[in-house]
């Protein structure tokens, strides 16, 4: 089923500098729209200019563009072989080809294979499903007989931010809320994490999950060497019983969590064509399992599941990641403008803006093209992001007057969709309807400027607002497990869509790779000054202050 990477499609250069000429010359007369005017002079533009799917209503109508322009980067995107590229995606093609890999995390939310059949994502998930059981209904002991009350993932990058994001998401969705082990997620490698944690926490009734694709994150291994630290002391002489029972090993690479001593029982496994950040949705995807049970979580796998098929079968003109893509790279490269705000006005999906600039930034943020050009145009733009509410009183001043376009990404549920004993309360309701208030009022003031309030005349300069920043809203029917997991696929086919705009891999993140190799390096130096000879002068100052503070 894989395509080698060198049958990967090709792009038509020609087509592609006609259509990208054709954009330019489209933008140089956007560049004097107001979306004021645009709104006066096109009452159908919402209509127009807004789409939904699997749940997800997305209004594209507060854009700084119009349906030429639509057309005009459907037209770059059949150039740059869009068709081709999406089919070897689903084909399992090397899309990843500077690793020579697929790229499947599609592949872990379709159904699953009957019976006989030979189905290792369906064995996997049903290996997640009996541990989640015994977690759950307390048949998981710890190794001194006792029930789990706290499970711990340690794990960094995609192996923390999905599973974090979807499992405060959904907190609201456990199916018995209360009677759940806690969940606590560790991450840093600074020890500022689980230091106050282990504190906390009984050993004797703690479950740690290490989640690393690679198992050679040292992030995630140092947490896990201060963990299992804290055990063995806890539980000195006990022939194996601590790994045995507190600890499970989730990764690609089950010969490593051996070797770091991850009993064989404790092993869940992923595959190398799922990329770290698109692995919610395997086993990765355990804490998510343990907040909303199995059933939530194939809820999950299902929303995503249809956003895939609309991805694939939709026209371009109705196809939600294919537009979404296309407009982010109409304000990038066409309208310069190089910042991205991710506004959530929901607390609930708090880690949704750090979650998003891992999957676009890790993913887009490259240079060189599939020829291995330099690209001579901007990729991905600056993302960045906080819980809306919030962020109106931190850096919504920066929105609505200071000088820099910004293009924002407002995301909200309809419906709050509450159960549990707060249901019942209807100033929650009210809270509700008022934050959706504060989001709609936002986006259009951020739009129209105070020509959506009618004030002008003799407003002083510094109370004006020129508008005219560009927003997207995208508002879920209720924050579900379908929803999101609908919301998420949306995002990865998006950047995907960005990619083969931009001629890059997604799927590969060398510069990181890189930080990571230095870094190891650098540990010599502070420890005993090796190899700050050949540092450069900043570095080796700093070095040396650090170890003379550290004597
Ligand atoms: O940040 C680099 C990276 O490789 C990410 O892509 C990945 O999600 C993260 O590190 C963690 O990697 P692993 O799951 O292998 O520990």
């Amino acid at each position: 089923m894989s395509v080698p990477s060198h049958q990967l499609p090709l792009h038509d250069a020609d087509a592609a500098r006609d259509a990208d000429q054709a954009l330019r010359e489209h933008a140089d007369l956007a560049r004097h729209w107001h979306l004021a005017d645009l709104f006066a002079d096109d009452p159908e533009r919402f209509q127009r200019l807004s789409l939904s799917a699997c749940g997800l209503l997305a209004d594209f109508s507060k854009q700084r563009l119009d349906p030429a322009t639509l057309d005009k980067l459907r037209g770059l995107a059949t150039a740059r072989g869009l068709d081709a590229w999406m089919r070897c995606l689903f084909e399992g093609g090397e899309v990843n080809w500077t690793e020579g890999r697929a790229a499947m995390h599609w592949r872990l939310r379709e159904p699953g294979r009957a019976e006989g059949e030979d189905d290792p994502v369906r064995d996997q998930l049903a290996r997640m499903e009996r541990m989640v059981t015994r977690i759950l209904s307390g048949q998981w002991r710890g190794c001194e007989g006792d029930a789990i009350t706290d499970v711990v993932n340690m794990g960094v990058g995609g192996s923390d931010l999905g599973p974090l994001m979807a499992s405060v998401a959904l907190h609201e969705h456990q199916p018995d809320r209360g009677k759940r082990p806690r969940l606590h997620f560790v991450s840093s490698m600074d020890g500022s994490q689980i230091a106050p944690l282990l504190d906390e926490l009984n050993p004797a009734t703690t479950l740690i999950v290490l989640s690393s694709k690679s198992f050679t994150t040292v992030d995630t291994l140092s947490n896990a060497a201060t963990a299992r630290y804290w055990l063995e002391q806890a539980f000195p002489d006990r022939n194996g019983a601590v790994l045995r029972c507190h600890f499970i090993g989730v990764s690609a690479m089950p010969e490593r969590m051996s070797e770091w001593g991850i009993h064989d029982d404790n092993q869940l496994l992923f595959w190398e064509w799922v990329g770290g950040r698109y692995s919610l949705w395997s086993t990765i995807g355990l804490p998510i399992a343990l907040t909303i049970g199995m059933e939530g979580f194939r809820e999950l796998l299902t929303g995503a599941h249809d956003l895939d098929r609309h991805f694939r079968e939709a026209p371009w003109e109705a196809n939600l990641p294919v537009l979404m893509g296309l407009i982010d790279v109409w304000n990038l490269n066409y309208l310069d403008i190089t910042a991205r705000a991710v506004l959530p006005y929901d607390g609930r999906l708090k880690h949704w803006p750090a979650y998003v600039e891992q999957l676009e930034m890790e993913s887009n943020g490259k240079s060189v093209d599939r020829g291995g050009e330099l690209v001579d145009y901007h990729t991905c733009p600056v993302i960045w992001g906080e819980v809306g509410p919030n962020a109106q009183h931190a850096f919504y001043q920066l929105l609505h007057q200071g000088t820099q376009p910004v293009a924002c990404e407002f995301i909200a549920a309809a419906r709050h969709g509450r159960n549990g004993n707060s249901a019942e309360l209807q100033p929650l309701e009210e809270q509700h309807t008022l934050t959706l208030a504060n989001c709609l009022a936002q986006s259009r003031l951020l739009a129209l400027g105070d020509r959506a309030l009618e004030e002008g005349g003799d407003t002083p300069a510094y109370k004006r607002y020129r508008g005219n920043q560009p927003s997207t809203t995208l508002l879920m029917d209720e924050l579900t497990p379908y929803h999101l997991g609908a919301l998420v696929a949306l995002y990865e086919h998006k950047v995907f869509v960005q990619a083969v705009l931009w001629g890059i891999n997604p799927f590969d993140q060398w510069g990181v790779e890189m930080g990571k190799k230095i870094a190891k390096d650098m540990i010599r130096v502070l420890e005993n000054g090796e190899g700050s000879d050949g540092l450069d002068a900043s570095t080796r100052a700093l070095a040396g202050y650090v170890r003379q503070q550290q004597t």
